[in-house]
């Protein structure tokens, strides 16, 4: 097995690990990220693998095919233009949430405005925002400190000048101060059966459950996020797409206007917009 090129170990351990989590993308990542090249390299070059490098490998493919998700074992996830450091005291950045950061790019330019990123885990949605639009001033929050630990590192490795702030929600912050409000909050409920999908149950179950069918956190914020939004401020927010029509509702009875919903590339309600007009 020792210096084994690493295109007939793809090969080889691919057929090994039919059936299982660890796939042919991932034991192709997984090769990639031990040798410190890009998949260019792998394919034109096919590079060895020496025996500390593939017992690594054969460690990784194992805690892979134990359901741990791939970022995990990596260290890191591509999100929006990052790569961002991920670990088991963070969430794993989803595809869906850069809907979020796309609509909130689409609808504020480069001008300066104050954006609160509400239970930031790694700080995905505000340091993607702040990489592209390096005027606002972007403060991102959470209540666990081994998560601001992990948004630390990314606002430190992409160079970014965002605000972290430990917080209870919005226990932290003035009212009236926020121009825009975003936030993925935990909103599974404790007996869905997402919880058991690949790899859920390694990611940190107070950033994905919430109580009351998994709208508690979300009532929270759409109930408070109102007073610390300035007049005309916005929060867009993300919420499973069966929770669309109660999260609209929540939006009328909190007197948000201009309310929109949008729709993920699955073609499901994802992401929530709400206006407070105070004057
Ligand atoms: C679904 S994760 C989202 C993480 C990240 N924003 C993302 O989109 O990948 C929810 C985050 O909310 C944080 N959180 C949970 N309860 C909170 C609270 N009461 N106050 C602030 N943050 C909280 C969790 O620690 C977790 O990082």
């Amino acid at each position: 097995m020792c210096g084994q090129n690493s295109l007939e170990l793809i090969n080889e351990l691919s057929k090994e690990n039919l059936d299982q989590y660890c796939n042919k993308e991932d034991l192709e990542l997984l090769i990639i990220n031990i040798l410190d090249i890009d998949r260019n390299f792998l394919y034109r070059e096919n590079p060895t693998l020496n025996e500390n490098q593939t017992i690594l490998l054969k460690k990784s493919i194992v805690r892979r095919n134990l359901g741990e998700p791939l970022a995990y074992i990596l260290g890191n996830k591509g999100f929006w233009n990052l790569d961002l450091l991920i670990n088991q005291n963070v969430l794993v950045p989803r595809p869906e949430t850069e809907l979020l950061v796309e609509k909130v790019l689409s609808f504020y330019d480069s001008k300066p405005l104050k954006l609160l990123d509400l239970g930031t885990g790694s700080g995905a949605i505000g340091i993607s925002l702040f990489s592209e639009r390096p005027l606002w001033d972007v403060y991102c929050s959470d209540l666990s400190y081994k998560a601001l630990q992990v948004a630390q590192e990314n606002k430190k490795n992409n160079q970014v000048k965002v605000y972290l702030i430990h917080a209870n929600w919005l226990n932290a912050f003035c009212k009236n101060s926020f121009d825009v409000i975003v936030s993925n909050p935990p909103y599974v409920d404790q007996n869905d059966e997402r919880l058991l999908e690949d790899g859920v149950s390694f990611e940190p179950l107070e950033a994905l459950v919430a109580q009351e069918g998994g709208l508690k956190d979300i009532k929270h914020i759409i109930l408070n996020a109102k007073k610390y939004l300035r007049d005309n401020g916005s929060l867009i927010i993300e919420h499973a797409p069966e929770q669309s029509k109660d999260v609209i509702d929540l939006f009328e009875r909190n007197a948000y206007k201009n309310i929109r919903q949008f729709k993920d590339l699955n073609g499901d309600d994802r992401v929530s917009f709400g206006k407070i007009i105070k004057k």
